[in-house]
């Protein structure tokens, strides 16, 4: 996809962080973006701030409620005639050990998995008919931790593994239908989502563990996954430390455990 002017791109969760340089990005180079989000101040933000003359559109829709999403579908289609590229982006975190909060943990992995994966079920699949008609992309905004369960980020770990093997999935289904269906993996990048990952209690944790200035920009990170849409990448992984743990975990699981764990652990607890 060479030029995205006028066609039509439906982002998840593109309020903040990297959705919302996504959505930036796209509208700078002419396509019309339909995003949505749950929070109305950061909505009113988004359209206050996009452009002026430019084709955006902001839903108040959570991805976790299944007709949210076919509203989301619907409102891109009355809108726009159709979708050209569809990207599952919204996303929550956690951070949390299973052995300290065994009970509460239940919930807390349970809601990651609704918002990152059934998220990313109901809208590719209500956007799917779309996207075959316009032979569009899909996209998945998963993670380092798609390939390698992270510490402290089970349920996480857990719902971008599914994203991932979902997506594998529907890419061979619909290969002879000329949709093309990809994964994205940012490395640490820059935005609020440490600062709202559920703890082990369900609460947004408050703070990030770890030092955001040293990450990626979630602008470097939006010019990355736009430039692997555009070359219609199978997958695209981010940062050197992301690549390295993608290598390393695949011919050196046994050490790769070892180094996680180290990256992760100080005296025995969970440091990040
Ligand atoms: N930042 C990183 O280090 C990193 C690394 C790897 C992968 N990723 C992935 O990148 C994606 C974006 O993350 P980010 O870092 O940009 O996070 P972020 O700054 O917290 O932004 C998340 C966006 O998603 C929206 N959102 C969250 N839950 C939603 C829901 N249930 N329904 C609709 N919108 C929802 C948020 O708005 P509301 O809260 O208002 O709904 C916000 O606009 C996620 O899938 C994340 O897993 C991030």
């Amino acid at each position: 996809m060479n030029s995205v002017q006028n066609k039509t791109i439906l982002i998840t969760g593109g309020t903040d962080g990297i959705g919302r340089e996504l959505v930036m990005q796209y509208l700078a180079l002419g396509a019309n973006v339909v995003t949505c989000g749950r929070n109305q101040t950061k909505i009113l933000e988004l359209e206050a701030e996009a452009p002026k003359g430019s084709n955006l559109c902001v839903l108040n829709a959570d991805v976790s409620v299944e007709k949210d999403c076919q509203r989301l579908v619907d409102a891109v289609v009355n809108m726009y005639g159709g979708i050209d590229v569809l990207i599952n982006n919204a996303g929550i975190s956690m951070r949390g050990l299973l052995e300290e909060g065994s009970r509460t943990m239940i919930p807390v992995i349970k809601k990651v998995m609704e918002v990152n994966f059934n998220g990313t079920l109901y809208c590719t699949s209500f956007a799917l008919p779309y996207l075959i008609k316009s032979k569009g992309v899909i996209v998945g905004v998963s993670s380092i931790a798609g390939y390698r369960g992270l510490p402290g980020r089970s349920g996480y770990s857990a719902s971008k593994f599914a994203v991932q093997g979902f997506l594998e999935a529907i890419k061979t289904e619909v290969v002879d239908k000329g949709v093309h269906v990809m994964w994205v993996s940012p490395g640490f990048t820059a935005s609020r989502i440490r600062f709202s990952a559920l703890d082990k209690e369900g609460n947004q944790q408050g703070a990030t563990p770890m030092d955001e200035h040293k990450m990626m920009s979630a602008g470097a990170c939006a010019d990355l996954i736009i430039a692997g849409i555009a070359g219609k990448k199978r997958t695209v992984v981010m940062t050197f430390q992301g690549k390295q743990t993608v290598f390393l975990n695949k011919f050196f699981p046994g050490l790769t455990d070892r180094l996680v764990r180290m990256f992760y652990f100080r005296n025995g607890k969970l440091v990040k």
